[in-house]
């Protein structure tokens, strides 16, 4: 695998744009097989999980023409229920296109998603929906099989609000028949944003955003031309670059309300922020202050996919912090190597980690086993003086479209090899 190689020490600054956003443009990939239209998508981050998107769509009978920025999805030829098993293996979100085509056709069949490991992602929650909808249910341990003979909107109230699940329901229910509501909906941006993109293709779902989302399924959809939603993950990721390298720094094109529960906490950390419309700028002079403790939690709280990222920044705080992991059994991959660099951080059960913040981060060779993980330890290396090496760059790869490029237009030296 590829890898970075940070030589760390400088303090960042400077300023740079965030592009399209990844937890937006995959499902939002699904909803163009909803459709049956053409859609021009916008802003679509040139990102690997994006290029194994489009490998699914193809695989569906969709046309796929693609820059590195707008893409174009003609759906109307699609027919194919089964959604092919290698690329459905790379990534979660893939399931994603399993109540787009229930909607469409009635059916789909499809191995069980791959994506990081962060612990036990298991898909119940998205199947009991389909089967409230009006799916039943074949296939052995390695693969989901579905039919419907009439899917039917209903009321699905979820035991816990899952993105993905909201997203799937939705994906489905607007070529249902009649009314779904959708109880406990996981109020995430990106899923305001996969109801903007039906919305301009003309379907009818409210509520995005909040707990309750209702769909009138089965409006006959058009042709559609959207826009994708900045990336809160990376710009909040390039604050923390900021904050840990005690730099100065000003992201452009950031959806500033989305990321709140993490300016709050860089807020706390010691940081100055402050927005000018769609810009954030972050300061940072001195050592970052403790937090006695973060607990990741659904939106808006603070996100689990900047808890790696934060987990770095208060390894170098003045005192001792706590990180609880809400959201993921095991999303700790990140701790180990960090302790290589010099970490002080105590991993209580994969999920709580007690962080001694140490005065200086070490440069060390290190593997990055997941995508925000992976960020977290660049974000490290940029801290640490000397020259450090992060390998796994492709699963950084899944969610930055050029983080390398980005932190150097901010300063930073780190080369991709
Ligand atoms: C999405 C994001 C991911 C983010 C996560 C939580 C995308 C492509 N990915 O993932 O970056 O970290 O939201 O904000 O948008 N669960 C079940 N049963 C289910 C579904 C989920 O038990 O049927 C559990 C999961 O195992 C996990 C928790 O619920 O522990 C949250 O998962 P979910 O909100 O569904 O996250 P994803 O959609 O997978």
């Amino acid at each position: 695998m590829a890898s970075y190689v940070v030589n760390g020490g400088r303090r960042l600054l400077g300023q740079v744009g965030i592009g399209g956003c990844k937890n937006a443009v995959l499902p939002i990939l699904a909803a163009t097989v909803a459709t049956g239209r053409r859609s021009v998508i916008h802003n679509c981050p040139d990102i690997s999980d994006t290029h194994v998107s489009i490998e699914i769509l193809r695989h569906l009978g969709c046309d796929v023409v693609y820059d590195g920025a707008v893409m174009l999805v003609d759906a109307s030829g699609t027919g194919e229920r089964v959604l092919p098993e290698k690329y459905v293996q790379m990534m979660r979100s893939s399931v994603l296109f399993a109540g787009a085509v229930l909607g469409r056709f009635g059916r789909f069949e499809t191995a069980f998603p791959g994506g990081c490991m962060l612990g036990a992602r298991p898909i119940d929650l998205h199947l009991k929906a389909f089967e409230l909808m009006g799916a039943r249910f074949d296939g052995d341990e390695n693969t989901i099989s579905a039919s419907a003979k009439k899917l039917e909107g209903r009321r699905i109230s979820l035991d816990f609000p899952s993105v993905g699940a909201t997203q799937n329901i939705i994906l489905a229910a607007v070529n249902a028949h009649g009314r779904t509501l959708i109880n406990n909906a996981a109020k995430e941006p990106e899923i305001a944003d996969l109801q903007g993109f039906l919305r301009a293709a003309g379907a009818r779902v409210h509520g995005a955003g909040s707990t309750t989302i209702v769909i009138e399924g089965g409006e006959k959809l058009h042709d559609v031309e959207y826009k994708i939603m900045p990336d809160r993950i990376v710009a909040s990721t390039y604050l923390v670059a900021g904050a840990i390298t005690r730099g100065h720094v000003r992201l452009n094109n950031v959806n500033v309300g989305d990321i709140m529960p993490v300016m709050n906490s860089l807020t706390q950390a010691g940081a100055t922020l402050y927005t000018e419309g769609p810009s954030v700028i972050l300061r940072m002079d001195d050592r970052p202050c403790a937090i006695p403790k973060i607990t990741t939690a659904p939106h808006p709280n603070f996100p689990t996919d900047v808890q790696p990222q934060f987990t770095a920044l208060l390894a170098t705080a003045k005192g001792d912090s706590v990180i609880e992991e809400k959201l993921f059994e095991a999303r700790d991959a990140h701790i180990d190597e960090l302790v290589k660099m010099g970490a002080n951080i105590k991993n209580i059960k994969g999920n709580r980690f007690e962080i001694s913040g140490v005065e200086e981060l070490q440069a060390a060779d290190v593997v990055a086993k997941d995508l925000r993980g992976g960020a977290a330890l660049i974000l490290a290396a940029l801290a640490a003086k000397g020259q450090s090496s992060i390998d796994g760059a492709d699963y950084v790869k899944r969610g930055y479209e050029a983080i390398d490029k980005d932190l150097q237009a901010l300063g930073a030296d780190i080369e991709f090899a």
